[in-house]
């Protein structure tokens, strides 16, 4: 059997006249920048995120980028985040010369300490405090960070909060949408993302109609009206091609984002009754959070081992992320050393992402797990 870490052919056979449907009416029309399909999906973002207003961008990335922008942070700024997470977050503060203050994970959530948030905060020294401007939660593999701490100590600092929700689109923390909790939110259209565009994509929520009005403005290299620049912004618009293939893909988000959640449910019995739980730690969900499982994480002894055993099974599995931010080369200027972030540096090296998509069936996931506990009894461990 072959089991891939995502098959989103089998996804596209079950929406592909619609989508065809709208991608004809978008060639039709020759309306390719910012027009009614992108005006529309902002809306429906909007309200399926719970946010007040919602902004098309072109990336993820960008949908980080430019809320930092419009909240004034520049060289010399300060910016919390953790050093395990995708790439983009702490290159998009970087890419503004502000400088990333990492604070480590939590062990089982991989989401930001609060705990150890306020302790790294009260450590900068009084000229780096005065400069620490923004914090950005990342929201990992579906699961939102401990949001009531980090916006109470986010308050008490005068903190600018940008919810990375790149993964978690549909999630809740004590019955609150991802993204709608900061003063704005990231989504990232990517197509591995639960609402996951024909190429990339991506949106910023925002509760302020101020703030959204800049973002609005610096997406388009800060000019209101055309060709009279109020910033310096980029270019960053989401195009109506993704947005008509996403307006689509939207209407089943609940839908496929159930079968993520049924399909991680069947792992973790699968997991159970294997009887192998001190190989394989099945992902943590907090009572109060409502998981949308972009990714389902173990966390594994031998994680190499397994990850090259499973390939020649035909299982593909993903790891993310090999390695902290803080240990990234192009970090190296911000000093820190291995050891600095010991929980991300220790996930780093045990987690494994398994497949999980919403057509994804109860054999291939028996298979998966029938594959792993192979691997450990083989080993013998
Ligand atoms: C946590 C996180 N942040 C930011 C991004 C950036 O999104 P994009 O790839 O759409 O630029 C991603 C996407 O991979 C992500 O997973």
């Amino acid at each position: 059997m072959k089991v891939s870490l995502l098959n989103l052919k089998l996804q596209y056979q079950g929406i592909r006249d619609e989508v065809l449907k709208e991608i004809e009416k978008v060639c039709d029309n020759q309306s390719f920048i910012l027009g009614e399909n992108v005006k529309a999906l902002e809306q429906e973002i909007a309200h399926y995120c719970n946010a007040k207003f919602a902004i098309g961008v072109a990336s993820g990335t960008d949908a980080i980028l430019l809320p930092l922008m419009a909240a004034g942070i520049g060289a010399g700024d300060r910016v919390v985040t953790t050093p395990y997470t995708f790439f983009a977050t702490a290159g998009s503060i970087a890419r503004l010369n502000a400088i990333p203050v990492f604070v480590d994970i939590e062990p089982d959530t991989y989401n930001i300490d609060h705990e150890k948030l306020e302790y790294v905060i009260k450590k900068q020294s009084a000229s780096h405090r005065s400069r620490l401007k923004a914090i950005i939660p990342v929201h990992l593999y579906g699961q939102c960070a401990d949001m009531e701490p980090i916006l109470k100590i986010s308050k008490k600092y005068k903190l600018t909060v940008i919810e990375d929700a790149a993964q978690t689109i549909g999630a809740e923390y004590n019955g609150k949408m991802a993204g709608s909790m900061g003063d704005f939110g990231s989504f990232s259209f990517y197509p591995s993302k639960n609402l996951g565009g024909f190429g990339d994509g991506g949106m910023v929520t925002a509760n302020n109609e101020r703030l959204a009005e800049k973002i609005r403005i610096m997406r388009v290299h800060g000019s209101k009206p055309k060709y009279y620049h109020k910033f310096v912004g980029i270019n960053s618009r989401l195009d109506e091609l993704q947005a008509a293939v996403l307006r689509v893909k939207l209407k089943h988000l609940p839908t496929w984002e159930k079968n993520r959640m049924e399909r991680a449910k069947r792992y973790d019995k699968l997991f159970q009754d294997a009887g192998i739980p001190d190989m394989v730690s099945a992902p943590t969900v907090r009572p109060y959070n409502h998981h949308v499982f972009n990714q389902y994480i173990i966390r594994v002894k031998r994680r190499d081992s397994l990850r090259e055993y499973l390939a020649k099974q035909g299982i593909g599995t993903e790891i993310y992320y090999p390695v902290p931010l803080h240990l990234q080369q192009c970090f190296k200027y911000l000093g820190y050393k291995r050891g600095d972030f010991p929980v991300s540096e220790k996930a780093a090296k045990e987690t494994l992402a398994l497949p999980i998509y919403p057509e994804l069936t109860p054999e291939e996931q028996e298979y998966v797990v029938d594959k792993i506990g192979g691997f450990y009894r083989k080993c013998n461990i």
